[in-house]
């Protein structure tokens, strides 16, 4: 079957980085390895510039169309100034929006070869590999009420309301235990039940779920804090980590940075299953943004973005031997050598996006 991908490479370092993933698309069409039909739009700044607008209706239609979404980054000093409504991040979050991705996965891989970039010893962290599975449309970011109001006594008081109904914890919930069956079958889920409502919902919630649907699976619960000092101690204890949007936000900065730069590290947002055509809205993005002290000079890693794609290949396409080969690269060629500037050591020197994703391609 013919895959259908929209590429939206975005602003700075976006198009640098999605440029090496385009290489390895057209490479795989070529040699009737997948069959890929790509299409390419404006988001952001980019779009800002072409249409006055942070992304177009047209290119919202495709994007709603495509069967994944392949993100760049957005942003830069270049679009300060720009009305609100249409600043660059805009069209990321409407497009998190539309699509409804609520479940947004962020690995965090340590490649051997890089274990000595960490700041934890390399024992903890070489052969990392594990999964945060972050809630992305609800909770304490989205609940209302959310106000600031004058009290008239030179006080304020500022509300934000954290909101979970058993449906959008159930969902979630599904999204870790199918990624914990293809990888080492083992969920944790992380709450404060202890002084929260919606900790004593979540944790109820999962326990059911897991009962009736995922029985096979193993699963434990940690309190959240507790859960950040364990990911910082011992990562490797865990498989798959699955959390509401606001520790969800705070420990998948923690464990992206138990691996090293920003440059490394992928993600995916996806959505419901459509029940006619089964399948799931989804849109793969590196972590980090535009890099605009970098862009134009063809410095930036490839390799977030190029892992990103990889998940794509794993999650939307059930291409997981294809995805591990583009891993088994990405580790062959760091364990070679080779580094851009971001994860290169003193004194050697670096390679250029163009070079890493060639090389990447090589093997
Ligand atoms: P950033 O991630 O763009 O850059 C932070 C630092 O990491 C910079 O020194 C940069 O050179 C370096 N870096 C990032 N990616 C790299 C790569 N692939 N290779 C080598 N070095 C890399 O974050 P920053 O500076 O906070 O934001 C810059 C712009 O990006 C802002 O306009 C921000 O709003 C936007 N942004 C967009 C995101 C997105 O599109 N999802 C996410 C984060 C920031
Ligand atoms: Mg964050």
């Amino acid at each position: 079957a013919t895959h259908k991908l929209l590429l939206l490479p975005g602003d700075g370092i976006g198009p640098e980085v999605m440029g090496e993933v385009k290489r390895l698309i057209d490479w795989l069409n070529s040699a009737g390895i997948a069959k890929f039909e790509t299409d390419t739009g404006l988001v952001g700044g980019s779009a800002y510039d072409a249409h006055k607008v942070s992304i177009s209706e047209g290119d919202m239609a495709k994007a709603l169309a495509a069967d994944a979404i392949i993100f760049g980054a957005v942003g830069g000093p270049k679009w300060d100034a720009v009305p609100y409504e249409v600043r660059p991040e805009a069209g990321l979050l409407r497009l998190r929006k539309d699509l409804a991705l609520f479940a947004n996965l962020r690995p965090a891989v340590c490649y051997p070869a890089l274990a000595d970039a960490s700041s934890l010893k390399r024992d903890a962290i070489e052969g990392l590999d594990i999964v945060i599975v972050r809630e992305l449309t609800g909770g304490v970011y989205f609940g209302e009420p959310k106000t600031i109001t004058d009290l008239g006594n030179g006080q304020k008081r500022a509300i934000d309301t954290q909101v979970y109904d058993t449906y959008e914890i159930e969902r979630i919930g599904r999204v870790a235990f199918e990624l914990a069956r293809k990888r080492k079958n083992k969920v944790t889920s992380m709450e404060k039940r202890n002084v929260m409502k919606s900790g004593v919902l979540w944790n109820e919630v999962m326990t059911a779920v897991h009962k009736r649907e995922y029985p096979d699976v193993t699963l434990e619960h940690q309190l959240a804090d507790s859960g950040g000092m364990m990911l910082v101690k011992w990562p490797k204890q865990f498989d798959v980590i699955v959390t509401d949007n606001l520790f969800g936000d705070m420990l998948s900065d923690i464990a992206a940075m138990l691996t090293g730069s920003l440059g490394m590290l992928p993600s995916a947002s996806l959505g419901e299953v459509d029940v006619k055509s089964k399948k799931r809205k989804a849109l793969y993005e590196p972590v980090h943004g535009s890099a605009p002290d970098i862009a134009g000079k063809g410095l930036a890693n490839p390799i977030a973005m190029i892992s990103s794609f990889g998940m794509a290949l794993r999650y939307s396409f059930d291409m997981g031997d294809l995805a591990d080969k583009v891993d088994a690269a990405i580790a062959a060629v760091l364990a070679s050598g080779l580094r851009t500037a971001d994860i290169k050591s003193e004194g050697t020197t670096a390679a250029s996006t163009t070079q890493m994703g060639e090389a990447i391609l090589m093997e």
